[in-house]
Formats: C-alpha cells, structure tokens, sequence
C-alpha cells in the first residue's frame, strides 16, 4: 500500500490565507504592517535562495520587509551593530540573521544579541530554554512546520515512539522537545548512533534531518509509519532536490510521508511568517 502524501505546499498555502487575515487585521488595529529585518552575509548562493523567498512570503502577506546584505569580510562588531540597530526599530518586529555565517563570525554572539522578543528564527538561548520547560515563545520555525504537517497526518502523538536523526540546534534539538511535549517517546539519533537503521525501524513517527541525500533507506521505515523528510540535498550535477529518506521506496511501507521538495520546506517560511506576526502583536500589545 502506498503512503498518503502530506502535501506541505497546500498546508502552508492554506495557513498563509489564515496569516493574510492576521496581517489585515493588525494593520486596522495598529496602522502599520508587522516588519521582518533579514541580513545576509556574503553570497552563498542556498542563502540566497532561501532569502528571496522569505521577502516574497512577506510580500505576498502584505507585510514589510527588508533584507540587509553585508560583505563576507563584514566583522563580528559590525553585524552586531547593525542587529543592534534594528533591535531598537520601530518598523521591525523580526530580524532573522540567516546562517550559516562565514567562518571568522561567531554566530552564536550574534543570535544572543538579538532581542528574544524579535528572534523570530526562536534560535535565542532565552527562547531556547522557554522551549524546553514548556513556556510561551518563539519556537524555531522548522520544528514548528514539522509538528504542523504530523497534526495534519491526523496522528496522536501521545505514547508513539518518534525517532528523530539529527542532533543540530535549528531542527533535532527543538523539534526532540516539541515531540516531547505531544507526549511521544523520543529517541535522537545521531552519526555516532549504533545501528540507525535499526532505530529507526522503531519510530512511529520518523523525523529525518541529516543533510545526507536518501541515507534513509526503505526498509528502515516501519509499515504505517509517518515520515517527515527535513533534507534538502542537492543532487550532484542536476538542480533536483532530494530528502534524506529514500522517497520512492519508503513511500510503499510509511503510512504518510512528506516530498521534498514541497513538505517540509513551505512550512518554515510559512512558520517564519506566523512567528513574525506573533511577535508584531506581543511588542504592540507589551504581552
Ligand atoms: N539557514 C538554513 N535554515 C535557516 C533558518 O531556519 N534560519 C536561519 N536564520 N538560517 C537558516
């Protein structure tokens, strides 16, 4: 039997129509648009993608943005400064520094010296910890989309073993907590994790987010499963994307599986959209 396919581009698309709303909404109550500040540093071209599409969601949610692009040789006071500046701007309720940054930046002074009431990325050690204990905060956006997308497989969540591959900050880390939170059993893997495969023939709920092209075999997904592929590698020579799950093969054993592209991808901008008006109302309204 074939998986049902969790399409993340309807989902986003249909939450956008929502955010639309929201966006109209808090421009009648406060006069303004909700602001998104994102600086880039150098030109790696995937950032450069990603930020482009962060301008047009904005955009095409009637809300403001601006993108600040800074030269490689930029120097960690100078990006500093310039998050600083935009922490005090009245016209910017986010500002999303996107990574990687180049080699001589330490990008974790830089993400502590944003305002956690501006983090909209939630990568700001206080919305960190705020996460871990269960507080109200700006959850990173691509845990955020993912617990979206399992919502939508119509999943409880509560007493499933979900295994998640990958240990970084921005994804295993955040979204190990937000399984947690559902209830589920959590198990993080990693590359030094002895029999993966194995680990991952457990879960019920199959996070993976290892940046390697199809490591997850078919055979490792257990039948009914549902499958959420957090990768986006680039296949060498071509301009096609693919996950870190074997799509193909997994399809025919997941009960739900997400494509890339199209899964989880329009769900972080859309994330980034939604944490950007939430922060817009929480700094009009001092809550
Ligand atoms: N680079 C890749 N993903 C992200 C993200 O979600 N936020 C930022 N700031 N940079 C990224």
């Amino acid at each position: 039997m074939s998986a049902t396919i969790i399409d993340g581009k309807a989902v986003a698309a249909e939450i956008r129509e929502g955010l639309k709303l929201e966006v109209e909404a808090f421009k009648g109550e406060f006069g303004r648009e909700p602001g998104l500040a994102v600086v880039i540093v150098g030109e790696d071209p995937a950032s450069r993608t990603y930020v482009n599409s962060k301008k047009k969601g904005c955009a095409e949610l009637g809300m403001y943005s601006e993108e600040h692009t800074l030269p490689e040789q930029t120097t960690q006071a100078e990006l500093e400064s310039l998050v600083r500046k935009l922490n005090l701007d009245p016209r910017i309720d986010g500002i999303l520094v996107q990574l990687p940054l180049p080699k001589h930046i330490d990008a974790d002074a830089v993400i502590s010296t944003i305002d956690p009431k501006k983090d909209v990325d939630g990568f700001h050690p206080v919305n960190i910890g705020n996460l871990l204990i269960g507080r109200p905060c700006l959850k990173s956006c691509t845990p955020a989309g993912i617990m979206e997308l399992i919502k939508r497989s119509g999943v409880d969540l509560t007493g499933k073993h979900a295994v998640v591959v990958g240990r970084s900050n921005i994804v295993g880390k955040p979204v190990s907590v937000l399984l947690l939170e559902k209830h589920a059993t959590v198990t993080i893997c990693h590359s030094r994790t002895k029999d993966l495969a194995g680990m991952c023939r457990m879960a019920d709920v199959l996070v993976a987010a290892v940046g390697k092209a199809r490591i997850i075999k078919g055979d490792w997904v257990k039948p009914g499963a549902v499958v959420i592929d957090v990768g986006t590698n680039k296949v060498e020579g071509s301009k096609k994307l693919v996950g870190d799950v074997d799509f193909d093969a997994a399809k025919e054993v997941a009960g739900w599986i997400t494509p890339v592209p199209g899964g989880v991808g329009p769900m972080t901008i859309t994330m980034l959209m939604h944490n950007t008006i939430k922060a817009a109302r929480a700094i009009m309204t001092g809550k």
